[in-house]
């Protein structure tokens, strides 16, 4: 009897992208046999997202392309987290945790998913240490002020932050 593929989704707003993300869905993808990437697009907070969900997909595809990934899809949804993963087949949330500050909400997310979907597990992968630091946020702020970000986001997202962002 073949079994079919465990599939894991990475969700987030990945607005933008970071090398952070990009260290856990790489390690993701070399421990799962397929990755949905699923980028959402709906304010999950008050603020709107700097970039549209199709600019953070194309960020993403193309980070996952230059580092090879061919195990890894990137998708945008807009229903709950848990029915998303249904409609792909995944068995597993994966997400990243940076620090105890991430633990609480990401501690409700995992007990509200379970609440919704117990058959759904969620999984968290510790950040390496040199990610600890970095968010989405982070950049933004620091390309307000045309701080270097060049080994924290992939270039293309470094240059739309300067572009779209950045002082001149
Ligand atoms: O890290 P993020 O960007 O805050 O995570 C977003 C997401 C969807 C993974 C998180 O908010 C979550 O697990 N939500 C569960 C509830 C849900 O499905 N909301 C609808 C999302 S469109």
């Amino acid at each position: 009897m073949t079994e079919s593929p465990r599939i894991a989704i990475c969700p987030g707003s990945y607005d933008p992208v970071t090398n952070g993300h990009l260290d856990i869905i790489g390690r993701v993808s070399r421990t799962f046999e397929n990755v949905v990437v699923g980028v959402v697009n709906k304010p999950m907070r008050k603020n709107a997202t700097l970039f549209t969900a199709e600019e953070r997909v194309a960020f993403i595809e193309d980070a996952i392309a230059a580092d090879g990934l061919e195990n890894v899809e990137v998708r945008i949804f807009s229903n709950l987290l848990v029915e998303f993963a249904r409609e792909v087949g995944a068995t597993a949330v994966v997400k990243g945790l940076r620090a105890i500050s991430d633990f609480e909400y990401e501690f409700e997310m995992a007990q509200l998913n379970h609440k919704l979907d117990p058959e759904i597990e969620s999984f968290y992968v510790f950040a390496r240490s040199n990610y600890s630091f970095l968010s989405s946020t982070g950049v933004k702020e620091m390309a307000i002020f045309n701080a270097d970000i060049s080994d924290l986001v992939p270039a293309p997202v470094a240059a739309a932050l300067a572009d779209r962002l950045g002082r001149r």
